[in-house]
């Protein structure tokens, strides 16, 4: 087994141990993959200021995201077909999450359901949903999140249309898979990982088959979406969206400040700012490039929170001296999981949290709410590059 000291080992150990399918899924942006990229590279162009002679005992990373105590400022973004990473990979990641005291983000197009990780874990978890034209699933999804107790809904606005990813259409992913003779070669390499699956029922998109209405082939991600996703999707909706809710409401896939004005008026509790990890507008500008221009537009009225390219410690520390009040893991824990289950995610979150406790003491700060862009040196041009 290597040492595993950063996300990147668990990205190696999950390329190793995952059908290519499902690796290639978590691991594609949409066309070019110019966005996907520069969401990463993006964080190297923010450099650290580095203070000594300042006391740096008691550090505390603790925080809060939408009124909730965090244990840091990361949740765990939602990822659709997490549990085919991994046999129940859901209720896994969501079991590491609670034990970390981190919020973990259900999928509605996961394949665990809400009700199996509600009986799987013991805190409540937060549960996201697309914008979709059947109102009466999308009623339903709401009351089932609510059963379950979820403490948050992260509406989802920037999937009215599916990006395209050419990885996921040349291996033709669906879950449960459907295997070609070249997927079945790549699976006779990933015995561990096929002896796992054989032993849980759940191998479907836990929340969609047999809830939803009107869908041609429920085991492809293409098709639910194509069939099922409101391209007429408006801020009235999400606005009637936000009324079904009663606690706290975030919404996910905002990278434009006229978008983010709007949001703050619908009544939402935070934003994410995300161009969902470089999988949907490929030419968009990076998540963390977007930040500091949406911060000035919206940041006194509306809790913002960033995704999209965070793979360390330093990335979060960067994001929260922006100004974000929490972000997000997607990919990382996904590395994590594929990896080693549910301790490859406790794994994950560990160097994260290690990585953004030594980088505050090594910038002189004791307390993630102390974060700020005194920090941080940007090129002149960061915010201005691209105007
Ligand atoms: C779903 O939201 C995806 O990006 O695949």
């Amino acid at each position: 087994m290597p040492v595993i000291t950063e996300i990147e080992d668990l990205k190696r150990l999950h390329k190793r141990r995952t059908p290519k399918m499902f690796y290639d899924y978590a691991e594609s942006g949409s066309w070019t993959e110019h966005t996907f990229r520069e969401n990463c590279s993006d964080f190297d162009d923010i450099r650290l200021r580095q203070r000594i002679a300042v006391d740096m005992t008691g550090r505390s990373t603790a925080g809060q995201m939408v009124g909730q105590d965090v244990a840091m400022p990361v949740a765990l973004a939602p990822v659709g077909l997490t549990g085919m990473q991994r046999a129940d990979g859901e209720i896994k990641a969501a079991r590491a999450a609670e034990k970390f005291g981190v919020p973990f983000t259900l999928s509605t197009m996961s394949i665990c359901s809400i009700e199996d990780v509600a009986a799987h874990t013991e805190k409540p978890f937060w549960f996201q949903v697309y914008t979709l034209k059947d109102d009466d699933f999308m009623r339903r999804l709401f009351a089932r999140a609510k059963d379950a107790i979820c403490s948050a809904l992260v509406i989802t606005v920037d999937l009215q249309i599916l990006g395209q990813r050419h990885k996921d259409l040349k291996n033709g992913l669906s879950a449960p898979p459907k295997f070609t003779l070249a997927s079945m070669a790549n699976l006779a390499t990933k015995i561990p990982w096929g002896l796992e699956m054989l032993q849980t029922r759940r191998r479907f998109f836990g929340n969609i088959v047999g809830h939803a209405k009107g869908v041609s082939d429920p085991t492809s991600l293409a098709s639910w979406t194509a069939e099922a996703f409101d391209h007429a999707l408006d801020w009235d909706r999400i606005r009637e969206f936000r009324s079904w809710w009663d606690g706290p409401v975030i919404l996910k896939g905002i990278l434009d400040e006229e978008d983010a004005k709007m949001a703050a008026n619908v009544g939402a509790d935070a934003i994410i700012v995300s161009n969902h990890g470089g999988r949907q507008l490929d030419g968009a500008l990076s998540s963390i490039r977007m930040l500091p221009r949406i911060m000035d537009a919206v940041g006194d009225k509306i809790e913002v929170h960033l995704d999209g390219g965070i793979r360390s410690g330093q990335d979060v520390l960067k994001a929260l001296a922006l100004g974000a009040k929490g972000t997000y893991i997607g990919r990382a824990f996904v590395y994590g999981l594929g990896a080693m289950g549910e301790a490859g995610v406790t794994r994950a979150l560990e160097i994260i949290h290690k990585e953004l406790d030594i980088t505050m003491a090594l910038c002189g700060e004791r307390d993630v709410a102390d974060l700020g862009r005194h920090n941080l040196l940007l090129p002149t041009d960061f915010e201005t590059r691209w105007t």
